[in-house]
């Protein structure tokens, strides 16, 4: 049933993550319905020592900040808020989480929850060193106590390990704790409104099932760009770089909707098959097809090292090895600190073999789907150039969300991974043996980086990124093209 008291508890309440990301999802279901006053509470756990009043304040601050002046919202809000109670604990510390325990119980009791129906979801907002301890102090602690109907959930962040051997030491002591059907690892792309898309566009429409393969496509590029470096979070990011932060996760995930099969049915399971299947079918990552970037004055942020080897920036070739994919580029590419904030899908086309119309160097059919922002799908072809004359120019097919669904709102990725998380839908969480596989990838680039085997080429903040990553583009067939 899903019916039972829900108890949805945010460890890691006074973070910057459960500030930015996971209490305005959690308001904005609240605003939609979807947590009524009269079953759900949410319990806000961390270290800092502050008061019920003092969290739900710094929350309040943040939500109420810019778009939400209206009465209404301030409203919905003071009552939103009234759901909030905060325990202050550390994370290993038994008294801590049977206190924490002792809260939920008395909530769900006061709401007369039946025994055995509570459902109890556990955000970890928290960095991974400890996530071990904070779920073993849920196992022993935090548990609801039977099954009728009832539920414990664990949502848990990135980064998941730093390469195949600590991700695989963390699954494994998540895994002996609870079972994989407990287990909601995050990727937030796949909250995304245009990412959620791709199966729907690839497999609903005809126009793309027959083309969508090695004979059509010539290469496909999967971009993610930020106009900011890694400003307050250099420490964090330095002991990461850009390949684990974006491309091992967010890109790579991508990459599987772009590349998979049809999978069996929607069943989360079978998605998750197929997308395990590509991941491995891609070969041993070639360095001659990876360009490095590091952005000048990274290393001026005081918790970054001098002598930081760590990419800002970085162009990934993969190949897959399967029958559909065979010879096509998939290429990876993203930086911190460029000259604009975007990420988009570019699926391009071979020439049409014997073009009459002399149209080559205008550039090829393209298919790209603007995940953000402003989302948008369009496909770049050659049209007649309107006019008395016979000649062509590239035009666009457009489908801008914000024009075509105007009034309609796009829900956040955090807003929607939550819902499906309360609903128990896996669909849109990564494996294990997904993430096992993605680790695989890039685990022997990444340890060739570590080691400074490899060097990051300096670029101009603001800038393309190194001019060596549009040469590796042009060299595997990417054309470039012009207008969008
Ligand atoms: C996070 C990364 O996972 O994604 C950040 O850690 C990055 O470095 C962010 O800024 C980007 O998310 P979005 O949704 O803004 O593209």
């Amino acid at each position: 049933s899903e019916t039972g008291c829900l108890s949805i508890i945010v460890l890691g309440a006074s973070g910057d993550l459960a500030k930015k990301k996971t209490f305005p999802a959690l308001f904005n279901l609240f605003r939609q319905g979807f947590l009524r006053p009269n079953e759900v509470h949410i319990f806000g756990y961390a270290r800092t020592k502050i008061s019920d009043d003092e969290l739900r304040e710094r929350i309040r601050g943040f939500l109420s900040q810019g778009k939400g002046a209206s009465a209404e919202h301030t409203e919905d809000l003071l009552m939103f808020l009234q759901l909030i109670k905060y325990i202050s604990g550390s994370y290993d510390s038994e008294d801590g989480f049977l206190l924490l325990n002792k809260e939920i119980s008395d909530h769900e009791s006061s709401k007369n929850s039946q025994p055995g129906t509570a459902r109890r979801l556990f955000y970890l907002a928290l960095p991974p060193s400890v996530y071990p301890s904070v779920c073993k102090m849920i196992r022993r602690y935090c548990m609801n106590q039977s099954d009728l109907g009832g539920w414990t959930r664990i949502v848990v962040e990135k980064p998941f390990g730093k390469d195949l051997d600590s991700a695989e030491e963390l699954s494994a002591q998540l895994g002996e704790l609870f079972d994989e059907q407990q287990l909601y690892r995050i990727d937030h792309y796949l909250g995304k409104e245009l990412v959620q898309n791709l199966l729907v566009v690839r497999f609903a429409n005809r126009f793309f099932v027959p083309l969508w393969n090695r004979d059509n496509i010539d290469n496909v590029q999967i971009v993610f760009r930020e106009d900011f470096g890694t400003e307050g979070r250099g420490g964090y990011f330095d002991q990461y770089g850009i390949i684990r932060d974006i491309i091992q996760n967010h890109l790579l995930q991508v990459l599987c909707l772009v590349a998979m099969e049809k999978p069996v049915s929607l069943k989360p399971e079978h998605i998750r098959d197929e997308k395990v299947k590509v991941l491995q079918s891609v070969l041993p990552i070639k360095y001659e097809e990876v360009v490095l970037g590091q952005y000048e004055g990274y290393r001026d942020d005081p918790t970054v090292s001098d002598s930081s080897n760590t990419p800002t920036f970085a162009t990934v070739v993969l190949r897959i090895h399967n029958e559909r994919w065979e010879g096509v580029p998939f290429i990876l590419k993203a930086g911190k600190a460029l000259n604009s904030r975007k990420a988009e899908i570019r699926v391009q086309f071979k020439d049409v073999p014997g073009d009459i119309f002399k149209c080559k160097k205008q550039g090829r059919n393209e298919f790209v789907i603007r995940l953000q922002p402003s989302e948008a799908m369009y496909m770049k072809l050659t049209v007649k150039k309107p006019g008395l004359d016979m000649s062509t120019i590239q035009s666009e097919l457009d489908l801008s969300y914000g024009l075509r669904y105007q009034g309609v709102t796009i829900p956040e990725a955090y807003e929607r991974l939550i819902l499906d998380t309360v609903r128990g839908d896996q669909q849109h969480f990564v494996r294990r043996d997904e993430l096992k596989a993605a680790w695989e990838i890039f685990t022997p680039l990444l340890h060739s980086i570590d080691a400074g085997e490899l060097k990051p080429l300096s670029y101009q903040p603001g800038s393309r990124g190194p001019a060596e990553a549009d040469e590796l583009l042009a060299r595997v067939g990417y054309v470039q093209t012009h207008g969008y």
